[in-house]
């Protein structure tokens, strides 16, 4: 049957992302044996903070041609703020493949599973179960303004928010195309034009037209500040929640925490015009803490893994995407299997080991449905 073979680059990063990553790419070798995915890795020693010591530099001058033409990005974590800034790792490395590969979609999926304590009370797993969209390359987040008459009683800053029309409707469509795959197709809209009387009141208009051509989506428009109460107190309403580059970030924090554990939660960076790569790593950094002892929890990496497969199946030019999807259910479900039934790291009061979390997933991934 027709295939279709995608590049990856592989980019442990510093820390822990070097421990979690092998377990990562065992469990993606182990579904794309049995699904007969083509997947061909390019390992990378740079983006790192051992790169950092060796050259000067986080990357190579010439980092874009190396990576700029594979399909993925599979990235584990970039930081040791004992030996390089953290505005100089992140600002060298991943925030430049985000911008440069105009990855305009953080995508976080929240889900609480079984097995894992969860910090809000009387919640059950199926009961949490959602997206958060977030834009990811202008709104709040800009580097326009100034400052004047600074260190006079007249001084004066000024912080600019841009909403294009392209970065506002693509984030939009996004949204509404994941809401309308999906069984509930329901989508909460994030706002504060209440208070932000030009820039918000734009979106939420632009949200409108856009609802009009998903007649079969319910739209929900919730202001910031009670939204992040109601992820709190009412979680089971959500099903996809879409949100600017601000009030994105303090979501899709908010969201897994209200799940769990941080060495659970996954993340996908995308340019879904796949123009440029897209990058999917876990939520989590390098954990110098407890880097070098074997216990940091893989479940965040292996489930990034399963979002990146996904992602690279539902790629218009790949003849035989049911199969990367199926590989993406086999990992979740196997994740849920062994979150349910263990063996834990000790995150989640367990005393097992990195790659016995690895092992056993890669080992359930071959048979489960
Ligand atoms: P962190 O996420 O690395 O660690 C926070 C806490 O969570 C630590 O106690 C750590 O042991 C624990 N933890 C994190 N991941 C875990 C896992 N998989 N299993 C078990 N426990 C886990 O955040 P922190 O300490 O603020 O940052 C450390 C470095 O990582 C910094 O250089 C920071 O800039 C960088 N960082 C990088 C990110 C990225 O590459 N996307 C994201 C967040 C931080
Ligand atoms: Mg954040």
């Amino acid at each position: 049957s027709p295939r279709k073979s995608f590049d990856i680059a592989v980019i442990p990063g510093d820390g822990i992302g070097k421990e979690v990553m092998p377990e990562g790419l065992r469990v993606i070798d182990a579904v794309a044996e049995r699904f007969s995915l083509d997947l061909a890795y390019r390992h990378i020693d740079w983006a790192s903070c051992d790169y950092y010591d060796e050259t000067g530099s986080m990357m190579p001058p010439d980092w874009r041609p190396q990576i700029g033409e594979c399909d993925a990005l599979y990235f584990g974590a970039v930081g040791w703020p004992a030996r390089v800034p953290d505005h100089v790792s992140l600002w060298g490395s991943l925030l430049k493949f985000r911008r440069d590969f105009d990855q305009y979609i953080n995508l976080r999926p929240v889900r609480l599973f079984e097995g894992v304590p969860c910090p809000l009370a009387n919640r059950k797993p199926g009961d949490i179960d959602f997206f958060v969209v977030r834009e990811n390359t202008e709104g709040e987040y800009t580097a326009l303004g100034g400052r004047m008459f600074e260190g006079t009683e007249r001084e004066l800053v000024i912080q600019e928010s841009v909403f294009t029309r392209t970065g506002t409707d693509r984030v939009l469509r996004y949204a509404f195309e994941l809401a309308q795959s999906r069984p509930r197709k329901h989508l909460t809209v994030a706002t504060k034009s209440n208070g932000i009387a030009v820039s918000m009141p734009y979106w939420d208009e632009r949200a409108d037209l856009m609802a009009q051509q998903y007649p079969g989506i319910t739209v929900d428009r919730q202001h910031i500040d009670i939204l992040t109460a109601r992820f709190v107190l009412q979680p089971t309403r959500f099903d996809v929640v879409v949100a600017s580059n601000l009030f994105g970030d303090i979501l899709s924090d908010l969201g897994p925490a209200c799940a769990g554990t941080i060495g659970l939660a996954p993340s996908a960076n995308l340019n879904p015009d796949r123009l440029f790569p897209s990058l999917f790593e876990p939520v989590h950094g390098s954990a110098p803490d407890i880097y070098g002892k074997g216990i940091a929890n893989p479940v965040a990496m292996i489930w990034s893994g399963a979002l990146m497969l996904d992602f690279l199946g539902r790629d218009p030019t790949c003849p035989d995407g049911e199969r990367y999807r199926r590989a993406h259910d086999a990992i979740l479900s196997a994740i849920e299997t062994v979150l349910a039934k263990g063996p834990r790291t000790p995150d989640l009061g367990g005393a097992a080991r990195t790659e016995d979390l690895g092992k056993a997933i890669a080992e359930l991934v071959k048979t489960i449905d």
